[in-house]
């Protein structure tokens, strides 16, 4: 028996590992050739301390108050060198990747479709030629070909497949939209480097409330997916919000999650004011029903900028303070604009 081990380091670089039964973590990482911080290796300076909040496994009992104090392992602290996983687990690694000797991983793609879904949106389906492990909501960097230039994207797909999926925004003369829709065709070569990136489904404890704004979609259709093969015991309520009517995309893909996921639901929000949508205006303008259950949700919130922005405004100006806030932005920049407010 051995487990999958995500270790999510602080410049936003997720490695996978395979962890034995009985193996600490630190070892099975040093086994994968990723050197993580440690220097007793016995539980007593602390150097090796993390975070669990995902996944079961046995904090061991060998260590000392001054390397872990019973708050700390309380509030999910961890000693690499002591936990054992008895699960799958994610573990937060308070320092850079490259400070443990590893780094991003780069996987080779094919692509197998491309299609302009809408006049604003890209379904992109590549093959990956190795496995790429992924939490659902992370991102890759895809290599713009012909050019040294990456653009961020989100999996739409599940986890666990090498059939990637992409939801990605036409921006009309952008590099990586103008090579999609003009030059794209199966069986081009694409690189891709990841994955990376703290917005991620934690595990279901609560109500969840999904807010996505055009492509923004992306992660929930790969955290749906997910939710689709472990379910969700909590009310999980997406409202997914576009500024046309024809930017509203896999319609029959939600609906496919609501028939499927017992406690899911949707709802769609167009913005124009020529929309002859039922549902008029912004996701912030539509969330009476919602659950928020006084503050009792896990909140997960993406899209474009001033989107989120908006977002997280109302939130603060009707000063709902959700159990958790998990934000991605999808900036225009390579450089990822992801967030938690407690
Ligand atoms: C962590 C992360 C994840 C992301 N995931 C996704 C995803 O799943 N799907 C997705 O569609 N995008 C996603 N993005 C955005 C994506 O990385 C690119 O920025 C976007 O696709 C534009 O790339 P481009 O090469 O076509 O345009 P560029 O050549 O980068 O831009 C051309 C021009 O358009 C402007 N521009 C770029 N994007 C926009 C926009 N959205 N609205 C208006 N103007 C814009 C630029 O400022 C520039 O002036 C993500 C970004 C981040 C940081
Ligand atoms: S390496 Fe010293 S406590 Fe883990």
């Amino acid at each position: 028996m051995s487990y999958n081990i995500a270790l999510n380091f602080e410049d936003g670089i997720t490695r996978f590992i395979r962890c034995n039964e009985g193996e600490t973590v630190l070892d099975a990482a040093y086994r994968n050739q990723i050197n993580l911080p440690m220097d007793c290796s016995d539980g007593v300076c602390g150097t090796c301390k993390g975070s669990c909040h995902q996944g079961k496994f046995d904090l061991g009992d060998e260590y000392i108050d001054e390397a872990l104090t019973d708050d700390e392992a309380e509030q999910g602290m961890i000693l690499t060198c002591q936990m054992v996983p008895a699960s799958d687990c994610v573990v937060e690694i308070p320092v850079a990747s490259t400070m443990c000797k590893t780094g991003i991983a780069r996987v080779q793609g094919t692509v197998l479709e491309v299609n302009l879904v809408s006049p604003t949106a890209i379904e992109l389906k590549v093959a990956a030629e190795d496995d790429i492990a992924f939490l659902p909501g992370q991102y890759v960097n895809i290599q713009v070909p012909g050019t040294e230039e990456t653009r961020a994207y989100s999996f739409s797909s599940r986890p666990g497949s090498r059939e990637l999926s992409f939801l990605i925004r036409n921006v009309p003369g952008g590099l990586m939209s103008s090579y999609l829709v003009g030059q794209c065709k199966a069986g081009d070569s694409l690189t891709l480097t990841g994955p990376m990136g703290s917005f991620y489904l934690r595990p279901v404890e609560r109500p969840v409330l999904m807010l996505a704004g055009g492509t923004g979609l992306a992660p929930f259709l790969a955290m749906l997916e997910h939710l689709k093969v472990n379910g969700t015991g909590q009310p999980t309520h997406l409202i997914y919000g576009v500024t046309n009517d024809d930017d509203l995309v896999c319609i029959e893909a939600l609906e496919q999650f609501a028939a499927g996921i017992e406690n899911f639901s949707f709802k769609t929000v167009v913005a124009s004011a020529d929309s002859a949508h039922p549902l008029k205006g912004y996701v912030t303008n539509h969330m009476q029903d919602a659950p928020i259950h006084h503050g009792e949700v896990d909140v997960y919130l993406c899209g474009p900028p001033p989107m989120v922005d908006a977002v997280l405004g109302y939130f603060r100006d009707q000063g709902i303070k959700p159990n958790s806030f998990h934000y991605e932005k999808f900036s225009p920049s390579v450089s990822a604009v992801a967030g938690a407010v407690a």
